[in-house]
């Protein structure tokens, strides 16, 4: 697999996409839901350097990324020559050099999600993030928490914790997915929230089906009526456009090493200025009343390579670009979900329309449980894909990423219709 310098990959990338500038439009897929720009999201050779930049194993056709994310061989590389680099005298080289461009990677994170570095910490993941907020939070007895039967259940059982602890209420809305309407989604959560309701929690991109939420919408509805709003962001970084100035919530988090291909273990917890002060810190801090965000970060010794290396995971994510990424992933999703929809036996669980799913969907065979499902697409076509066992869903998830060729999805097509065939 040769590997690319940078600014050999910027170079060839930008000359791939001068050299086709319209490459022929696949006819096959027949996509139904993409009134998005063609030429992003079908320049092949443009995509042909993308999977370049990835060292990928031949035998397992990866349509699970939704789980966890590959890294870019240049992610791989920068974070293996700082773990050499600091295994020659750790606290020198790990404390110092490394870890010394900790400023520069928050203020990378702020401008990737568009919030002040001073709101950023920098963690291991979603679960860390979204569990110091809920474990964090100045809440007593009686006071009501909403969440939905599709939140994460990680974060489901922080707060069912501080319920058993605390003798905080938990209210739980019903998502009725898939949902193709922001109003309905609103109304669910409206008509959840009490004059004792302190906090509604949301997640924006569903792991479960991939349904894209209304979180801005939520958000200024919530807070209207007096409550404070946390956002589980784990999948919607580098895969949909997030903000969390638009979107306007007090509290959220993002795994990094889902969409954006930074190092395994790698995550951010953003919170509103005015707002950190409030948190208490999960793991001990000097000042635990601080309205510094590092009072976050306070986490012992941890990997400050896999860190650091998150910078060249933007530097690699900005070179493409949010909107080409997000045009192709709906593209991928399009291209094989179209047809899969057509097959007898199949039932869609995912909106397939661009606003409300990107890159993944989740679907079920009748006749067939997930794990069945799952299992002979992997043995008999090579293909890993997600399953979902989650309240009444028995289904797999398929989440292709930017490096997925579109021969891989017409393998996958082709399995499910032998799966299907009557
Ligand atoms: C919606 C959602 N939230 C949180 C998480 C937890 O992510 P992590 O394991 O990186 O903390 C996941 C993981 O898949 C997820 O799908």
């Amino acid at each position: 697999m040769p590997h690319l310098s940078r600014k050999e990959f910027l170079k060839r990338t930008l000359l791939a996409s001068v050299a086709v500038p319209f490459a022929p439009l696949l006819t096959q897929a027949a996509p139904l839901h993409i009134p998005l720009n063609h030429r992003l999201m079908t320049d092949e050779a443009f995509w042909a350097e993308v999977r370049k930049q990835y060292l990928l194993d031949d035998c397992v056709v990866n349509l699970n990324n939704g789980a966890v994310s590959p890294q870019p061989i240049a992610v791989q590389q920068s974070h293996i020559s700082m773990y050499e680099q600091s295994n020659k005298a750790p606290s020198y080289f790990m404390w110092g050099e490394v870890d010394g461009k900790r400023e520069q990677l928050r203020t990378a994170l702020a401008t990737l999600m568009s919030c002040n570095a001073e709101e950023v910490a920098i963690n291991r993941n979603t679960t860390e993030g979204l569990n110091t907020v809920i474990l964090g939070l100045n809440l007593k007895a009686g006071d009501e928490v909403v969440v939905s039967d599709f939140d994460y259940p990680f974060m489901l059982n922080a707060w069912k914790q501080r319920a058993q602890r605390d003798g905080i209420v938990l209210k739980t809305v019903k998502l009725p997915l898939p949902l193709e309407d922001d109003e309905k989604a609103v109304d669910v959560y409206r008509l959840a929230i009490t004059s004792k309701t302190k906090v509604v929690h949301l997640t924006h991109v569903l792991n479960w089906t991939g349904q894209i939420m209304p979180v801005k919408k939520v958000t200024q509805m919530a807070q209207q009526l007096g409550c404070e709003v946390m956002v589980d962001a784990a999948h919607a970084l580098a895969h949909v456009p997030l903000s969390f100035q638009d979107i306007g919530c007090d509290y959220m988090a993002t795994s990094l090493h889902k969409w954006l291909g930074a190092p395994f273990g790698t995550g951010a917890l953003i919170i509103k200025k005015e707002k950190i002060a409030s948190v208490w810190p999960l793991l001990s801090a000097r000042e635990p009343k601080s309205a510094d965000i590092r009072k976050f970060e306070l986490l012992g010794t941890r990997s400050f390579p896999a860190e650091m290396a998150v910078l060249d995971a933007i530097v690699f994510h900005q070179k493409i670009g949010l909107e080409k990424v997000n045009q192709r992933l709906h593209y991928l999703k399009a291209y094989w979900s179209e047809r899969v929809s057509q097959l007898q036996h199949v039932t869609f669980h995912t909106s397939l329309k661009p606003e409300f799913s990107g890159a993944m969907a989740t679907f079920s065979i009748a006749g067939m449980t997930s794990t069945q499902i799952a299992d002979t697409l992997f043995e008999t076509y090579g293909l890993h894909v997600g399953i979902i066992q989650w309240n009444r869903l028995d289904a797999v998830r398929v989440s292709p990423h930017i490096y997925t060729t579109l021969a891989e999805l017409d393998r996958l097509v082709n399995a499910v219709a032998q799966l299907t065939k009557p």
